[in-house]
């Protein structure tokens, strides 16, 4: 065979064999095909799409440049989540601990923030000590223990996506559903739970821009999971606005801590709930919304939390610490009216400026950075009202003030919001 013919009949629109897929991207991972013919490839499919049977031999091809994981030694029914990106997307911080605060093992593994998105990796590292690399045994181990484990993807785990998706990142083939659903999907079969929770994220922050394409990319994963025997449900979620009311790593994590002990916002905690209930059922464990909220009021879920960042060598301490960060600064309203938009894209953006998050793979963070808003979209506001906090390491300049209130949209009219969209099961 030959990448060029392959990458060829793909060009052309035709439907690739098991065969030529399994070619390709093992060659590409034993460096036989280079970068620029994988780079072709994936433009081609970018246009041209591929089957449900092409999508369903690729992420097999994938799973199997790398490690599977076996979770046989925790007992009960894993069950796993995954979001498509976000921005102020801290759920698995407080989802996590709270199914697990259910007896429901959950054994994680997560990863890094690039570009306008965050990843839960950064955001645990800004508690001092906590550990995010850990073998695989002391992982089991951990689960076994105390029920729950967020670390870092292992290196050894598809080996074919780190990288691939890094060659996506720079030539402009990121969202596209055949390579979403395969990268996303590859990880969490050869992350070896037994259920998959799929946060397919909507709107101006995300990958998928449209309810449309978001509720194809969401069956396209929901039957690659049962098609291997995981039960597998996606809710599609909106990310026009950023999620929660902060951005920026230690900021979501005294967010996601707010939330842990029920005094977080109604809407967040709600959308919360709402998850870790979907998730709970994917164990077959069937709570009402009000029954999983308890978890939140009555310390459960906070005690889960707490016990993971003391295993994994957090300090206690430094977790309720407030963010050092020398220059906080008020954004007031100019007028009255009700937020019509908050674009989550550009805050995210501007809080990858602050130093939040990483415009290239080998930036460091300043985890003390980033945004907290006091109002989200449909909320009133008056004139000279505290719209959001600017948290900075560097003076905040007028010309970056004017930026940020550009993205505050304010209306006469009330637009209401909805954080899940729709479910896929
Ligand atoms: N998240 C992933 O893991 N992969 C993608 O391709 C997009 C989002």
């Amino acid at each position: 065979m030959r990448a060029v013919d392959i990458i060829q009949k793909k060009r052309d629109g035709l439907e690739l064999t098991r065969e030529e897929i399994e070619w390709l991207i093992e060659g590409y991972v034993a460096g036989t095909v280079p970068d620029y013919q994988m780079s072709a490839f994936a433009m081609a499919i970018y246009f041209k799409g591929m089957t449900t049977r092409e999508i369903s031999d690729l992420t097999m091809t994938m799973v199997g440049t790398g490690q599977e994981i076996d979770l046989s030694a925790i007992s009960g029914i894993k069950v796993d989540k995954h979001s498509t990106g976000g921005v102020g997307d801290k759920v698995t911080l407080i989802l996590v601990p709270l199914v697990a605060s259910f007896s429901v093992p959950v054994a994680k593994m997560s990863g890094r923030g690039l570009g306008h998105t965050g990843g839960t990796l950064d955001k645990l590292e800004s508690i001092k000590g906590f550990q995010i690399e850990r073998s695989q045994e002391e992982f089991i181990r951990q689960v076994q223990d105390i029920g729950l484990s967020v670390i870092g993807q292992s290196d050894q785990l598809v080996k074919a996506d780190k990288l691939l998706y890094a060659l996506r990142d720079v030539t402009a083939t990121v969202d596209t559903i055949p390579l979403i659903a395969s990268s996303v999907m590859s990880k969490k079969i050869a992350a070896g739970a037994d259920s998959i929770l799929l946060d397919v994220t909507v709107g101006e922050g995300a990958f998928m821009k449209n309810i449309d394409d978001a509720r194809v990319l969401a069956q396209t994963m929901v039957d690659l999971g049962k098609a291997v025997g995981r039960r597998t449900t996606a809710v599609i979620t909106d990310m026009s606005q950023p999620l929660g009311t902060s951005i920026g790593n230690r900021l979501e994590i005294l967010e996601a801590l707010e939330i842990l002990q029920g005094k977080g916002r109604e809407d967040i905690t709600d959308f919360i709930c709402q998850l870790a209930q979907i998730m709970l059922g994917l164990a077959n464990v069937d709570k009402t919304v009000e029954q999983v909220r308890e978890h939140l009021q009555n310390g459960a879920a906070l005690k889960k939390f707490e016990q993971m960042v003391e295993a994994q060598g957090g300090d206690l301490e430094d977790l309720y610490r407030p963010s050092s960060a020398k220059f906080v600064l008020e954004v007031r309203a100019d007028g009255d009216g009700y937020i019509s938009d908050l674009p989550a894209m550009e805050f995210g953006l501007f809080a990858m400026r602050l130093g939040a998050g990483r415009a290239v793979k080998s930036d460091v963070l300043d985890f003390e950075t980033g945004i907290v808003f006091e109002k989200k979209v449909g909320e009133k506001v008056t004139a000279g009202q505290v719209l959001s906090k600017i948290y900075a390491n560097q003076k905040i300049s007028q010309e970056l003030v004017t930026e940020f209130k550009k993205n505050v949209k304010i209306s006469n009219e009330r637009k209401k919001t909805k954080e899940i969209l729709e479910i896929i099961s």
